[in-house]
């Protein structure tokens, strides 16, 4: 599912490169903060990957989404949920966006973000906190089983890991720290995106 259908094509795009297009049963146009047309505790696994709930502007509808995402789970169904970490945003925009530094403090209190004029900065969002993707879930009866910072010790540092890629043994060496530290609050919150990994409570 995604809210916007040029997203859809490349979805299908996508789903078509890979050749897994008969285990894909649908491709849906709508919003996560309304999932009406499936009734209570339809799937086995819920996924809300890609950040989708930075989008939802206002608290209101971040609580709708959580809410609606659980309640389609089956009880103890795995829940899988990734945003754009508030604290990670500054060390984005140092990285790949320096001539939007202006952007880089001025959500760091609420999280709410706004872009500038003339297409300059990101589309509006709110930029999350990890404890504050746990308790939006744990209020849903969710129970947090593991958080984790999706680039792990990678994050912003693409070009130093694409050039480890070329030496396959300090590769595996370094994959396997990003896996021991990928869930130390440490490095979770500094992450680029991170991970929710709970379970809907039965
Ligand atoms: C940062 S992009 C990620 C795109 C892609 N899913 C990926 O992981 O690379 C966030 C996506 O969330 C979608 N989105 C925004 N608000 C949404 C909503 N209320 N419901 C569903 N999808 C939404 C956007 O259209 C966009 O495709």
């Amino acid at each position: 599912m995604d809210l916007v259908p040029e997203m859809l094509k490349t979805a299908k795009r996508e789903i078509k490169k890979a050749k897994v297009q008969t285990r894909v049963k649908q491709l849906l146009e709508g919003s996560i903060d309304d999932l009406s047309m499936f009734g209570d505790e339809t799937f086995d696994a819920v996924l809300c990957l890609g950040g989708p709930l930075n989008h939802l502007l206002n608290i209101k509808q971040r609580v709708k989404a959580a809410s609606e995402l659980v309640r389609v789970a089956k009880k103890d169904a795995p829940i899988f949920v990734s945003v754009i970490s508030r604290i990670g945003l500054p060390k984005t925009i140092l990285v790949g966006f320096p001539h939007e530094m202006k952007y880089a403090e001025t959500h760091l209190e609420t999280g709410d973000y706004v872009p500038g004029l003339n297409g300059e900065g990101f589309t509006a969002a709110h930029w999350f906190l990890p404890e504050e993707l746990r308790e939006l879930f744990e209020t849903q009866g969710v129970e947090a089983l593991e958080m984790a910072g999706l680039e792990g010790l990678s994050s912003h540092h693409e070009k130093e890991t694409n050039r480890l890629y070329k030496d396959q043994e300090k590769w595996k060496m370094w994959i396997d720290v990003l896996l021991k530290t990928c869930t130390h609050p440490s490095v979770v919150g500094g992450a680029e995106h991170f991970l929710l990994v709970g379970r809907k409570q039965g």
